[in-house]
């Protein structure tokens, strides 16, 4: 076998044309126990060539066996769906294979991640200053946003190092990656100040007042707060207008990690829901979550593109050779060789315009309705999420969540996951595949009431 473009791309259209074919026969998993991986598919290395035939079996089957996450039965994680136009500039850049670095390298590359850059700019208010990048998610975007907050406070620090008394804040429903990344820049876990939530989940503004001025009457340094919108598990949104008050007084970086459900700002309808985002100083979104672009598509933008700048660069005359710093796209990213992650949802905005990404979300938002309205008029559902929102949590009958959710997924019936909130733990149902119908929310509950019906016995229950 040969290293053949052309023929392995006919061979890569033979794959896609089964899988499609598949996926709409049997949308529905089939999962493989660990420990039969071996039996079912040949995943072994070796020093000698497979033989031709062998290879493109094995190639095939492990596809046909990888979880269909554009099913319409996969609700299990925040992506889901596919846009056929964001597919297409996938391929695209892989076949390009362009590093974003410079502009020596990826030519009108640059130009798309900037004019992706800037319509968000505008679209969220940002002023003439902002800028930003395409880090490889949202834990990244947060990462960079933290990162840039700290030095913004001391710009002594990216040389020196750490030594004050910093405090970040973030709401107790925040994702992971806010601790995560405190421990990256050297802050330490347990300089995290997590603030409680009101009844809907979304930061108590009033909480995280009082603690900045504690903190600051004990001599910390308060220097980053991060909002959510659109939080993992009930996708709550925070409120952006007040905490940015607070943040303004008290000189202190507002980053609005809208990882989840930053995207509504391209609807007319919901993006009241990221009210005052432009007063904040960073904001990401991931277009890999609710658009259907594939994994990973996540925007950071920073209001003034200069700090994003000042964190991020370093001479490097091996790399940066030709062309202005505003064209070298490296001298604002974490990496040093980094995937063209803008293609995709350029190829996708550049086909179906900002109307087009808007009724996406639109529609999104309509399917979380229609599950809710369903819940709300069935009295063996109860719901524990609230409105606008595209994180729809409930239980059905006494069944346990957690004992629910992973046998829908070891009988191969439907994969969805669990959350919690308040001490109750809850199915979570997100509505982000867009190719989804209402026709499907209802094959969803439907397959819920079918399967505890057949295995009643074997789920467990919860008085
Ligand atoms: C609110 C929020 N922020 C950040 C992330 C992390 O994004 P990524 O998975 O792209 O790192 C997630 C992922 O679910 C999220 O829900």
């Amino acid at each position: 076998m040969f290293n053949n473009i052309k023929e392995d791309l006919k061979l890569f259209n033979d794959i896609v044309d089964c899988f499609l074919e598949d996926e709409k026969n049997n949308p529905i998993s089939q999962k493989i126990n660990i420990k039969d991986l071996g039996k079912k598919l040949d995943l072994s290395l070796s020093d000698e060539p497979a033989i031709k035939q062998d290879f493109q079996e094995s190639l095939k089957q492990l596809v046909l066996s990888t979880p269909k996450s554009s099913s319409k039965y996969f609700f299990n994680q925040l992506f889901g769906g596919r846009h056929s136009k964001g597919v297409l500039g996938d391929l695209l850049s892989v076949l390009l294979n362009s590093s974003m670095a410079t502009y020596k390298i990826a030519g009108p590359q640059v130009a798309v991640e900037k004019e992706i850059i800037k319509k968000v700019c505008e679209m969220i208010g940002y002023g003439d200053k902002a800028g930003g990048t395409f880090p490889t998610g949202g834990s990244m975007s947060n990462f960079m946003s933290i990162v840039i907050a700290r030095d913004q406070k001391n710009k002594a620090i990216p040389n020196k190092g750490f030594r004050q008394n910093f405090v970040a804040y973030t709401s107790e429903n925040a994702h992971y990656s806010v601790a995560k990344n405190a421990s990256f820049i050297g802050l330490g876990k347990e300089n995290v100040c997590y603030i409680k939530c009101n009844k809907h989940g979304q930061i108590d503004v009033g909480a995280l007042k009082h603690q900045i001025e504690e903190d600051k009457k004990n001599n910390k340094t308060p220097f980053y707060v991060n909002l959510t919108s659109g939080t993992t598990v009930l996708c709550a949104f925070d409120n952006i207008e007040e905490v940015a008050l607070v943040c303004k007084k008290h000189n202190i970086w507002l980053h609005v990690d809208g990882a989840f459900g930053g995207s509504v700002f391209f609807t007319n309808k919901y993006k009241y829901l990221i009210n005052g985002i432009e007063k904040s100083d960073s904001f990401c979104f991931n277009a890999h979550k609710t658009l259907g672009v594939p994994l990973s598509t996540s925007i950071l933008v920073v209001q003034d593109s200069e700090k994003l700048h000042n964190s991020f660069t370093s001479q490097a005359s091996y790399l940066y050779q030709t062309h202005e710093k505003e064209y070298n796209l490296g001298y604002n990213s974490f990496e040093c060789g980094r995937r063209n992650n803008a293609l995709k949802f350029w190829t996708m905005w550049k086909a179906i315009g900002t109307k087009g990404i808007a009724s996406i979300i639109n529609h999104e938002f309509d399917l979380a309705d229609y599950a809710r309205e369903y819940i709300t008029s069935n009295k063996d559902y109860t719901l524990y999420s609230f409105n606008q929102s595209l994180s729809v949590c409930f239980n059905y009958k006494n069944y346990d969540p957690i004992d629910l959710c992973t046998k829908l997924y070891e009988y191969n019936k439907l994969m969805v996951g669990f959350g919690d909130f308040n001490n109750r733990c809850f199915v979570r149902l997100v509505t982000i595949n867009a190719e989804n119908s209402k026709e499907n929310i209802l094959t969803f509950f439907k397959t819920i009431e079918d399967f505890t019906k057949e295995c009643d016995s074997e789920i467990k229950k919860n008085n």
